[in-house]
């Protein structure tokens, strides 16, 4: 049987007792991370959320008490009271490693079976028995500091927002499923059998509304559900600091999402971050980077060669600029010595997961030139090529051609960011915010084959575009910002449409009915004929720019619970089939039989 905890209570966190404490009798307690039985003396390394304490037991010690020291073994649970004392052999990795407790009284509060892996500070354990006992996981120093430098930036997020007027204010989990964005996540109804809630993706239409009951400024840390495909940095359900304000414009917005910035920075990590950040507008993006959010922490930037190449024969070349495309290139400066032919084949097949055809190279060395198409070009064309690159003996230039310009984009875009790593031009521990701003309004959905809104159908076009929404869905720009932090989305929002007739092309724009609309979002249009303040917003990617402060690579690791890549969770082994009982409740019949009943 297990001790109990009577007469004695805690006093001390494990990282705690210092040698401030010398001579002082405390009381800790903890999981045991090491023991080490050397007969007459025993130490025992008890950790708990703080860190680490050592546990000293000797030949002074009653016998009886140092026998139970000795079954003591990992991840058993302690309470220790003794005497704070120098250490005879001081432990330089322990912050405390210079003290020890001498044990006087000591409490076995809790037995453990051998854990399926170590719990130790990093480890290299494969992610999925980490998930499969996460409990154990996020016993290691690593996952509780991350946890609690997450607590830390959402306290000042709530602290920074509530000193700027924004009222944090909830907003309902169970709401109606609308058609546009990704896919809902739905609950049947008991009550109203084969209706429907859906979780929220976001409390867009919740925040708007509060704008229009007068509330000015709201904040949330909100829980978002999104039914689609995970990446390393998308969950199912992740958390937004979701905001909204009124009587404000882009300005506005910006303004004070970059003080939150430069808060939660200062706060927690004690970094000092420049505003305001820099702008991009969205093509320039596209243009220089090949993506609307760009990693702007090195070069490598895109440059558009397809008006040097207007009269070319190069088949590659002039079927992409027949087709409407674009030709693209990408200089390595100094790049020859690491891109070796074998290495730019490597690079050949990785554009190819961008949809590119193929990479053309032309590679720059002391030793010697290789093209693989400045044979197929006249030889003004080559010189042009290599002029407007400032092509140097060391380089290699990287073009890629198609006659969609979105295949160049993101071929290029992802090529860059590859080679950043690869040549090793990132500065590490830098953080570089900036803008993207005039995003376009609508984009083309290829699967449905119609346009749909790029950011949502409440975001309002640019003022100038107004008359192009109907005329030219391309080029029509919205009032919509994105902050991007070392090549991640780590925020986006923008000012709202308040007129009910534009939302009305809106919606036109977008293939609604009249009809449609009313039955999708009738609470909302007849909510902004009642007063609507002029207003926008924004919401942060918490997970995210969790993440990126900690320097972690994926957003699972600063998730106490997260899903993996079939949106499940290997601890508690969710989705599970559920009682017949509660389908009939539900009205529900299975048409599949579920995977776990197959075969
Ligand atoms: P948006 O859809 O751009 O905007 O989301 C805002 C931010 O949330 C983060 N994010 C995610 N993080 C983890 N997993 C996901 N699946 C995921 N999806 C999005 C990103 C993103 O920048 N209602 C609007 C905001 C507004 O207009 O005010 C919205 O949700 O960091
Ligand atoms: P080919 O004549 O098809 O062998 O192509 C000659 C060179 O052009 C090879 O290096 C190909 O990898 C490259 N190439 C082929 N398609 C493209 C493309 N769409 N963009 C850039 N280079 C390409």
């Amino acid at each position: 049987m297990a001790d109990v905890m009577t007469g004695l209570k805690r006093t001390n966190y494990c990282g705690e007792t210092t040698s401030a404490l010398t001579g002082k009798e405390v009381v800790v307690c903890g999981w045991v991370q090491k023991i080490r039985d050397k007969g007459m003396l025993v130490f025992i390394d008890l950790r708990d959320r703080s860190g680490i304490v050592q546990l000293a037991f000797d030949d002074q010690t009653p016998e009886a008490l140092r026998q139970k020291a000795q079954t003591a073994r990992a991840e058993f649970v302690l309470m220790a009271k003794g005497v704070v004392r120098a250490r005879e052999s001081v432990n330089k990795d322990l912050p405390n490693g210079d003290v020890e407790v001498y044990v006087s009284d000591l409490r076995i509060l809790g037995r453990a079976q051998t854990p399926p892996f170590e719990i130790t500070e990093t480890t290299n354990v494969k992610e999925e028995l980490r998930l499969k006992y996460r409990y154990l996981d996020l016993r290691r120093g690593e996952m509780q500091r991350n946890l609690m430098m997450r607590h830390r930036i959402v306290k000042a997020a709530r602290d920074y927002y509530d000193q700027n007027g924004f009222l944090e204010i909830e907003t309902p989990c169970l709401i109606k499923s609308t058609p546009e964005g990704a896919r809902d996540y739905l609950v049947p109804s008991r009550v109203q059998p084969g209706k429907f809630f859906a979780l929220p993706q976001s409390p867009q239409q919740y925040k708007q509304l509060l704008m229009l009951s007068g509330y000015d400024r709201y904040m949330q840390i909100a829980r978002c559900f999104r039914d689609e495909d995970l990446r390393a940095d998308r969950q199912p359900e992740f958390t937004q600091i979701d905001l909204e304000m009124s009587f404000v414009d882009e300005d506005d917005v910006m303004t004070v999402n970059e003080g939150f910035i430069k808060h939660v920075f200062q706060e927690v990590l004690g970094k000092e971050i420049q505003t305001p950040f820099r702008r991009l507008n969205y093509q320039e993006a596209m243009d220089r980077f090949g993506s609307d959010k760009p990693d702007t922490r090195f070069g490598l930037e895109l440059q558009d060669i397809t008006g040097l190449l207007t009269g070319t024969e190069f088949k590659v070349f002039r079927g992409a600029i027949d087709g409407g495309g674009s030709v693209r290139a990408i200089n390595a400066k100094g790049a020859a010595g690491k891109l070796s032919r074998k290495e730019i084949d490597k690079l050949a097949e990785f554009v190819k997961t961008y949809r590119a055809k193929g990479l053309a190279f032309t590679r720059l060395t002391a030793e010697g030139e290789s093209s693989s198409y400045e044979k197929f070009l006249t030889p003004e064309e080559a010189k042009a090529i290599r002029e407007r690159l400032g092509a140097e003996t060391g380089d290699v230039l990287l073009i890629v051609a198609d006659a969609k310009k979105e295949v160049v984009y993101d071929s290029l875009g992802a090529l860059r960011v590859r080679l950043g790593k690869q040549l090793e031009l990132i500065p590490e521990g830098s953080f570089d915010f900036l803008w993207i701003t005039q995003f376009p309004l609508f984009e083309y959905d290829e699967e449905e084959n119609r346009y749909a809104a790029k950011h949502h159908p409440f975001t309002s076009p640019m003022l100038e575009d107004l008359p192009m929404m109907e005329t030219d869905k391309e080029h029509c720009r919205a009032r919509a910002y994105d902050m991007v932090l070392n090549g991640c989305e780590v925020g986006g929002g923008s000012i709202r449409i308040t007129d009910p007739e534009i939302q009305e092309r809106m919606f036109a724009a977008l293939g609604f009915t009249p009809e449609r609309a009313r039955e999708q979002f009738g609470f909302l249009i007849d909510a902004f004929g009642y007063g609507a303040p002029p207003h926008g917003g924004m919401a942060f990617g918490l997970d995210r720019l969790v993440m990126l402060m900690l320097g972690c690579d994926s957003i699972r690791d600063v998730i106490a619970f997260p899903k993996v890549q079939n949106a499940s969770e290997l601890m508690t082994g969710c989705p599970d089939t559920v009682e017949e009982k509660s389908l009939k409740e539900l009205s529900i019949k299975i048409d599949t039989p579920s995977p776990a009943l197959r075969g």
